[in-house]
């Protein structure tokens, strides 16, 4: 293919219109007069789904045949970023192998409330994790030379309503909760795509939204890829294209490629602002083009790979008197029709043809040939009410077993892309299966198997959980490694799992009204709202257990005070403290000591994984700089840090955070208010550099004299004036409106 500045100069002005939207469902156009090739676009996230036959975009068709990996929801419980990089690395070959140039994913958003439908391929409530997590993705597809694209920019954070609601956010909430993950990635691993979601944010549709895509996604943070629209997600493509849209998907209809022509001729668009989509549609398709390498399918060792990243993802919630893992002789009983039809993936534009499935109890068998299993089906996948005869013949098999193994989870029906749930219960029949077990077998284990939080109405009956959540082909096998201790499992909740729906940060404001949906929570989502409220949810983020046990100590901090463009390092030791080797995932968390405005209690800023054998100590470094301890200061439009003190907690999740410590961040720059007359004095007096100055003023009043100068018994001034105005200063004839406009100048910035 030729230079991007020599086909600019050849193309017609028809030409490159036509280049600005795709051609069928998943290619970009192709112009042969000037040999510029169509590359392949295909989701994402979890494996490379081409259609070769029917074309669709909601996972109803047949695609090639894919390694299946395990969900985002699942790998993001790894908190490990090299293992989505390996993740990434073998979906960035299986694209090769099928010739695909972008991969649409990772799929990032933040998980507001557990009842939107896609909250299985999403990472994480905090995005911090997912902005680590999905630039490691990225940066794994992207170093086999296949395109990447973050989606879905931005805050797609339901499914109701998702191509007509307007989240309405307010800008703190936005920058630091619905952003923050999408900067962390354009910034660490630079993607080659951006795709702009169906929703509006803020009265904007996002395909449309300059604010979103050119004065933040690239001035502010410097994306220099291609911003493509979901599928369908443009109203008015010329009004994307004028906004930082490139690359409307699927392919245009005549009638929107005679809108743009048309938006061009009334000057609503210029040739400047289409040669700068042109030129980034360019770019994608020669470095596609150019980073091809004939690359074979490597399914043997994917699968293999997949069996690895879901034991390292999967999440032992309970587990009372170690009843796990297994005894490789035991006599289990193995319950549910999830035990054989496993839940793997989770349906949608993301759905894959795995390449093969695993059998979980051929894998039992294989692991574990002396144990002596029976399998019961209990209840039937498509039934959520209860058959008698498969209920009795499950009592019958946990009342016979040393051990009953109940698998249950969310049917396929219940979650998906396009709808949200209703509620965050599996099958009635499911829940009383488990109880029903339990009651007959006190050693009862339940494997679950769902993309998103549910509730437990039994937690306290059964003696252990693991959530598989999706674990993709191989999740059969990952299920044995750990119950019978092949595999240590290490996951940990990337997400709260709430008590009960109505304690969840979004229950009063999802999904809104009609199509206005208010993020009235704030910056409170997730482990910050019930951190924060002092709630204890059914399984708080971050929590994980292991078959071995760790013991934090020797918390440390290099310095005691920095500025705020200095760093700080905070070191710790792990030792595994039990019998088996482990890992473990360590988390910081930075909470402000006194706030002016309203922050979390804690939030997430750093976290390791680490390998322990047993009696083994490690040392965990981590350096805090200035994003750690910053908020968004709305007034100057930029992270900026309180100064002040804050503390250090790191622990093992976000309800058990052992060790302490604190440190004193002074800021190089106030954060400058502007003060009116309308100013509170009580906001002046938290000024340290205005305050003087407007005491100086006050006294030469005799009143505030009397109450600044005077010690009263009764009473504290400061507090008793707080709330009065600036303007009662220029009210007096003592002070008058002069001398206050001249306070007022000399203590704005
Ligand atoms: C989804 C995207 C997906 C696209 C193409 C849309 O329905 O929202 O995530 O990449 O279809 O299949």
């Amino acid at each position: 293919m030729r230079s991007v500045d020599v086909l600019l100069k050849e193309l017609t002005l028809e030409e490159k219109i036509s280049l600005l939207a795709g051609q069928g469902l998943w290619n970009t156009k192709a112009i042969e007069r000037l040999g510029i090739p169509s590359i392949m676009i295909t989701d994402g996230p979890i494996g490379v789904r081409k259609q070769t036959g029917g074309q669709d975009n909601v996972g109803l068709q047949k695609s090639v045949n894919s390694t299946c990996f395990p969900a985002g929801t699942t790998v993001a419980c790894s908190w490990d970023p090299e293992l989505l990089y390996e993740m990434g690395q073998a979906l960035g070959d299986e694209a090769q192998g099928q010739d695909v140039g972008v991969l649409l994913g990772p799929a990032m958003n933040i998980k507001r409330t557990p009842l939107c439908g896609r909250n299985f391929e999403y990472l994480s409530e905090d995005p911090y994790l997912t902005g680590h997590l999905a630039a490691a993705y990225v940066k794994g597809v992207q170093s086999r030379g296949v395109a990447t694209s973050l989606k879905h920019f931005a805050a797609n954070n339901q499914e109701c309503r998702r191509r007509s609601v307007n989240a309405v956010i307010d800008e703190r909430t936005l920058r630091e909760i619905y952003l923050a993950g999408f900067e962390i990635a354009v910034k660490e691993s630079d993607p080659a795509t951006v795709m702009s979601s169906y929703n509006r944010v803020n009265g904007v549709y996002a395909s449309e939204n300059g604010y979103l895509l050119n004065d933040i996604l690239r001035k502010e943070w410097g994306f220099q890829g291609l911003v493509v629209s979901d599928w369908d997600a443009t109203n008015d493509h010329a009004l994307g294209l004028k906004n930082g849209l490139d690359l409307r998907m699927p392919c245009l209809s005549g009638k929107d490629a005679r809108d743009m022509m048309a938006a061009y001729k009334t000057g609503t668009i210029t040739e400047e602002e289409i040669d700068t989509a042109v030129r980034r549609n360019l770019v994608l398709i020669k470095n596609a083009v150019e980073n091809h390498r004939e690359t074979p399918m490597a399914f043997e060792d994917h699968h293999a790979l997949v069996r690895k990243l879901a034991g390292e993802s999967m999440v032992l919630l309970k587990n009372s008197n170690h009843l796990l893992p297994l005894s490789r002789s035991a006599k289990v009983a193995i319950i549910g029709d999830m035990a054989q039809n496993l839940r793997y993936q989770g349906g949608g534009s993301s759905h894959v043809e795995p390449y093969k499935c695993d059998d979980l109890l051929k894998e039992i068998r294989m692991l574990a040939p002396n144990a002596d299993i029976r399998y019961a089906k209990g209840y039937s996948l498509e039934r959520d009410d209860r058959e008698d005869a498969l209920f009795e013949e499950a009592l019958d098999a946990a009342r016979t077993a040393e051990i009953a193994v109940v698998f249950a989870g969310l049917p396929e029906r219940y979650e998906s892309e396009g709808y949200d749930r209703e509620h965050m219960d599996i099958p009635p029949v499911q829940n009383a299966l488990i109880s029903a077990v339990a009651g007959v077998n006190p050693n009862t284990v339940v494997v679950l198997a769902n993309g998103a939080a549910v509730t437990m109405p039994w937690i306290d009956q059964v003696s252990a959980v693991l959530e598989s959540y999706l674990g993709g082909e191989a999740v059969g096998g990952a299920i044995a490694d750990i119950l019978f201790g092949q595999v240590n499992p290490s996951g940990k909740l990337a997400e709260t799992f709430p008590a009960d729906l109505r304690q969840t940060p979004a229950y009063l404001n999802y999904p809104g009204y009609q199509d206005r949906c208010e993020y009235r929570e704030g910056i409170f989502v997730g482990y910050r709202y019930y951190a924060t409220k002092g709630l204890r949810p059914l399984f708080p983020f971050g929590h994980g257990l292991s078959y071995t046990t760790f013991a934090y100590s020797d918390i440390r901090i290099d310095k005691t005070a920095i500025c705020e463009d200095e760093t700080a390092v905070v070191s710790l030791s792990v030792r595994n403290t039990g019998s088996v080797a482990g890992k473990e995932v360590v988390q910081l968390y930075v909470h402000d000591d006194q706030s002016q405005i309203p922050r979390p209690e804690i939030e997430l800023r750093h976290f390791t994984k680490i390998q322990l054998e047993p009696g083994e100590s490690k040392t965990v470094q981590f350096t805090l700089s200035f994003r750690d301890f910053a908020y968004f200061d709305t007034d100057s439009m930029r992270f900026a840090v309180e100064p002040g003190s804050f503390t250090i907690f790191v622990g093992p999740s976000s309800a058990d955070l052992p060790l302490q410590v604190s440190l004193t961040v002074t800021a190089r720059q106030k954060i400058r208010k502007t003060y009116t007359k309308y100013s509170t004095f009580g906001d002046i007096m938290a000024d340290e550099e205005a305050w003087p100055k407007m005491r100086a003023l006050a006294m030469k009043d005799p009143f505030y004299n009397m109450v600044f100068s005077g010690n009263f018994q009764n009473v504290d001034p400061a507090k008793l004036l707080a709330y009065n105005l600036l303007k009662e200063l220029g009210d007096t004839d003592t002070i008058g409106e002069a001398a206050l406009e001249q306070l007022l100048t000399e203590i704005n910035p």
